[in-house]
């Protein structure tokens, strides 16, 4: 949720600072600028619309620089526009790119404009150079300003800054907002994720919350909230450019979807031997604490949060625990009753979600036995600040749309549903055909990607309509839900799921002839309940398509049935992700939207 970048070097530091911005546009993509150092003055350049356009605008001034901060943004307050993109100046003086929101903006802006400052554009991030600007007219050093700020704003920021009277430095600040260095060789940079810098340099310092940075090509300095000079662990982290190129597919989505049985490999990956889940996959100490859980609350958002409505399932069933789960952006403010040994578990792909980050802090303060997290971003925020986290190791994700990242939560969420029923000495059998089970899995994923030419046939009839209904049943609606989500996110179609016995119950009345409904049909107990659940579908001129094997005896006059893979039935719901995926995939390629980057959205949502 728009990415912040600055670099101090000995080279031209424009291009590098594109680089970044292009690695970084998932984060936000409405609108995008620089501003450089180049000899006595600074060069501003904005632009509406992608990181390309500014880098047009680049090719055509040829700004030259060794000190620059820049930005790719997703709106939050004003709209996208060359006024209200970053870097935001200040009388010329100084400039800031900022990621996050200022709560109190309102009350400090009339402030600031009681002082006499002039505002141009529609945010809450320029009066952030207007404070830095009133500081160091109180004659504070940029440092001295950048601490003063920070008492005067709440909210979440990471924040990059430079001063037109300091030509060698650049300034941050960071407090509930990602933000790192990266240590070159006589190169000092500054990022929201390491992988806008991982060509520049392999050594990242991961700043937290109330740091404020002074940063030149030759040195830096990190102060804490008290302002005491500090020393921050250096980490290494390499990070292949493969991972984070498209290679030879078209787009993102594409490459990482087609990189889910590898993905899945990684998260069982050391943590499987014999026949049963190993101990203490979760960290030092995590088998006695799952041996005590007797509840689960499980706060995740989006994709990550219906990984958690299938986890469900498998808690009850494998771990005997119950479990309730709530969006993070609403839990916090329903005054959770926590029982005795609740286990808290977030899941986040990037493990910067604001609204998950804040429900983990705040369940801290509570009476939770334990916060365990599963997680991709082993750096990120969640990561660092859960008690116990499984990382998914799903490598980066970089479309916006999450695929291989919902596929791996769920692995890992059956390894935690596997390792909590070991800890407590139940279902040893299970255990091990669930084990078994997991090793075959990516093979079995591997399989469902060839149901692509099926997909690619049904798209046309699907990428015309306006609507479109996913059902399942069970462990398979929260699967519908996400097979809703990855098409109206990517080809913009409303869609929307329900448990197929509830379309009686007042959704049968949408359906005609353009309404398809894709249903969800494995072989279970439930299989002859949904199959005249899609009787009353097809009765009413509805066009089914229907994955999995239970559907065989229903014979339909319009739609498709498509067959699974086998598998064992507890693991199916990862299988059957796979196919609605690619279905999203080439529904979105046939109506030509931007799929790794769709319109209003943005991947690291570290907004509330
Ligand atoms: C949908 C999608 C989002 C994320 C959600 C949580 O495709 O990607 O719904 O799942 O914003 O993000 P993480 O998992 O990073 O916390």
């Amino acid at each position: 949720m728009c990415g912040i970048i600055a670099a101090a070097t000995n080279r031209n530091v424009g291009k590098l600072l594109v680089q970044g911005l292009h690695k970084m546009e998932y984060r936000g993509y409405d609108s995008a600028g620089i501003a450089l150092h180049q000899e006595t003055s600074i060069v501003h350049l904005r632009c509406l619309g992608k990181v390309r356009r500014l880098e047009e605008k680049m090719i055509e001034e040829k700004p030259k620089g060794k000190v620059g901060i820049a930005h790719t943004r997703w709106a939050t307050h004003g709209e996208p526009s060359e006024v209200n993109a970053h870097p935001h100046s200040s009388k010329e003086r100084v400039y800031i790119v900022h990621n996050g929101i200022i709560e109190n903006y309102i009350e400090l802006k009339k402030e600031l404009i009681e002082y006499g400052y002039a505002f141009s554009s529609q945010t809450d991030s320029e009066l952030i150079a207007h404070l830095l600007d009133y500081f160091l007219n109180q004659k504070n050093t940029m440092i001295d300003a950048m601490h003063s700020i920070k008492e005067k704003m709440q909210g979440a920021y990471a924040i990059a800054a430079i001063d037109q009277e300091d030509s060698d430095s650049f300034y941050l600040a960071r407090n509930n907002s990602p933000l790192l260095l990266g240590v070159g060789s006589e190169e000092l940079f500054a990022a929201s994720d390491p992988l806008a810098i991982s060509d520049l340099t392999d050594k990242f310092i991961f700043l937290e919350d109330g740091d404020v940075v002074e940063a030149s090509s030759k040195a830096y300095k990190i102060y804490d909230k008290n302002k005491e000079e500090v020393q921050r662990e250096l980490t290494h982290l390499n990070i292949s450019a493969q991972a984070t190129s498209k290679g030879e597919y078209k787009h993102f989505m594409e490459k990482e979807i087609f990189e889910q049985p590898t993905a899945i490999l990684n998260t069982i990956d050391g943590r499987i031997g014999g026949e049963d889940v190993l101990e203490n996959i979760f960290g030092e100490g995590s088998n006695e604490l799952l041996a005590q859980v007797k509840r689960i609350q499980v706060v995740a958002c989006g994709t990550s949060l219906h990984a958690g409505r299938v986890a469900a399932n498998w808690f009850s069933s494998i771990s005997q625990v119950p479990t309730q789960i709530d969006y993070a952006s609403e839990y916090r403010y329903k005054n959770p009753y926590i029982d005795k040994n609740t286990l808290l578990v977030t899941i986040s792909q990037s493990g910067e979600t604001a609204d998950t980050l804040s429900a983990l802090r705040y369940a801290k303060s509570q009476n939770y036995l334990g916060s365990l997290t599963i997680c991709n971003v082993p750096t990120s925020s969640i990561a660092r600040e859960s008690d116990y986290v499984l990382l998914t190791n799903a490598g980066p994700e970089i479309g916006v749309a999450s695929t291989k990242a919902f596929t791996t939560q769920l692995t890992a969420l059956m390894l935690l549903a596997l390792s909590i029923a070991k800890a407590k000495d139940i279902n040893p059998k299970l255990r091990t055909r669930l084990a078994t089970a997991l090793r075959a899995l990516p093979e079995i994923v591997s399989q469902s990607l060839e149901l692509r030419g099926q997909l690619i046939e049904i798209a046309p009839s699907i990428a015309n309509k306006d609507n479109a209904l996913f059902l399942g049943r069970g462990m398979f609606y929260p699967i519908a839900k996400e097979g809703a989500l990855k098409l109206k996110e990517i080809s913009y179609i409303h869609a929307e799921a329900y448990p197929a016995g509830e379309l009686k119950h007042g959704p049968l009345a949408l359906i005609d002839e353009n309404m398809p409904v894709i249903a969800l049909a494995p072989e279970s107990d439930f299989a002859e309940k949904l199959i005249s659940n899609l009787e009353e579908v097809k009765a009413r001129g509805g066009t089914l398509y229907v994955f999995g094997n239970a559907a065989g005896d229903l014979s339909i006059d319009s739609g498709k049935l498509i067959n699974m893979p086998e598998c064992d039935f507890l693991l199916t719901p990862i299988l059957y992700t796979v196919p609605l995926q690619i279905l999203s995939y080439e529904v979105a390629l046939l109506r030509g939207t931007d799929i790794d980057q769709p319109r209003n959205l943005a991947k690291s949502v570290t907004v509330e």
